[in-house]
């Protein structure tokens, strides 16, 4: 299939770039390039042996988008292009609604102007809010987001649940991913955010490397086996491979679904950490601090229907997303 990658260049979207053209789709990455750089392209091209295409632009632009979906004969898109950090969403609030919301609504008005009708959609484990019950299962009913990036995850959801009930030929699939971490084993595509990580691993990974000089631990009070957040972290490989799935599911079934993408597994932060100086082969200093405003205690998910549905399960753990993320940051350094 010929499938647009908007958010091609970001760090899932890389990935997913690379797993499509080794399972012998086509992927055509489209990204402004606002937290992104160019050069993934040519990563891209030294791990799979062949140059993707790639369009520099803005999903709010429709008449760039009808373009490039007639031009590239394109069959279904993958819709990774988003803002996403959640503080910055909490001072900017019409940024994200505009970028994320505002974005979202021209390319699927694009898409019906050039009757394609197959789109996966990157959401969030942001959309349960506050786990009532663990494991979290899709049946569950969705929560309220703590913050403005969240809501335009789940009012993404519902927008897209809405197109497939007017349009019952539209295939919708809102992949709800847990914690993507971890890198290609090639240390040639990975996380770089900038200035400070908001993120734990990318943050224990310039610990590690010494650029910061201890990990901060936000609370070791919740009610967790040791008092730190437990989390469902998932290899950014094992989260690349459900695309391809969830596209392949797309090919044949029409209508709105939602499915998890996380191991199943919570992992703590002091876990977390140890799993790093596994890999890195040192000791990393931490401290523990207050917990972080909207933070929740525990999250994790069932697996099941990903199983089910998209016949994918993830096959990587703790140990080799911190061994490819240390890899990842050595290399970047
Ligand atoms: P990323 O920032 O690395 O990738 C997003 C890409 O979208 C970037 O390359 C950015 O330049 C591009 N982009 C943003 N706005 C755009 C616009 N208006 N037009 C064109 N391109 C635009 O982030 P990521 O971690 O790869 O996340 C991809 C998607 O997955 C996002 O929608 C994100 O909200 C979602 N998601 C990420 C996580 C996570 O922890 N990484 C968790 C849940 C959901
Ligand atoms: N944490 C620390 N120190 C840090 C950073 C995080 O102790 O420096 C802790 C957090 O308190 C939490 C855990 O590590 O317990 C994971 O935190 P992350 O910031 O790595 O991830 P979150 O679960 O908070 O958020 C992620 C994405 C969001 C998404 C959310 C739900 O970053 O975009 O998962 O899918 F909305």
């Amino acid at each position: 299939m010929k499938v647009l990658l908007t958010g091609g260049t970001g760090y899932i979207g890389s990935h997913t770039a690379v797993c499509l053209m080794q399972s012998g789709h086509e992927p055509v990455l489209f990204d402004n390039l606002s937290n992104s750089k160019k050069d993934v392209v040519q990563a891209i091209a030294r791990i799979t042996g062949k140059e993707p295409a790639f369009v520099e632009g803005d999903i709010r632009s429709k008449t760039l988008l009808e373009d490039v979906l007639r031009r590239h004969e394109i069959d279904a898109v993958i819709h990774f292009a988003g803002l996403k950090a959640v503080g910055e969403s909490c001072e900017k609030p019409l940024l994200y609604y505009d970028n994320n919301i505002a974005g979202t609504v021209c390319l699927l008005e694009a898409m019906k102007a050039c009757a394609v009708g197959k789109l996966i959609f990157s959401s969030s484990s942001t959309v349960y809010g506050t786990p009532s019950a663990l494991p979290l299962t899709e049946d569950m009913p969705t929560g309220t987001p703590t913050n403005p990036y969240g809501r335009t995850k789940l009012m993404i959801e519902e927008i897209l649940q809405d197109l497939c009930r007017a349009d019952p030929g539209f295939s919708a699939v809102c992949l709800r991913y847990f914690n993507p971490i971890g890198a290609h084993e090639s240390g040639l595509i990975g996380e770089d955010p900038n200035g400070i990580p908001n993120n734990l691993l990318p943050y224990v990974a310039r610990v590690a490397s010494g650029k910061l000089e201890y990990v901060r631990v936000f609370g070791n009070d919740y009610p967790t086996p040791d008092g730190t957040g437990v989390r469902d972290y998932i290899h950014v490989v094992d989260l690349a491979r459900g695309h391809v799935a969830a596209l392949d599911y797309a090919q044949t079934h029409a209508g709105w679904e939602a499915v998890n993408l996380g191991t199943g597994r919570g992992t703590s932060v002091l876990e977390m950490i140890a799993a790093f100086e596994k890999a890195c082969g040192k000791k990393l200093p931490y401290r523990i601090l207050p917990r972080r405003a909207g933070d929740i205690a525990a999250n994790w998910c069932s697996p099941e229907k990903a199983h089910r549905l998209l016949g994918w399960k993830a096959q990587y753990g703790v140990e080799e997303m911190c061994a490819s993320s240390w890899k990842f940051e050595q290399l970047h350094s």
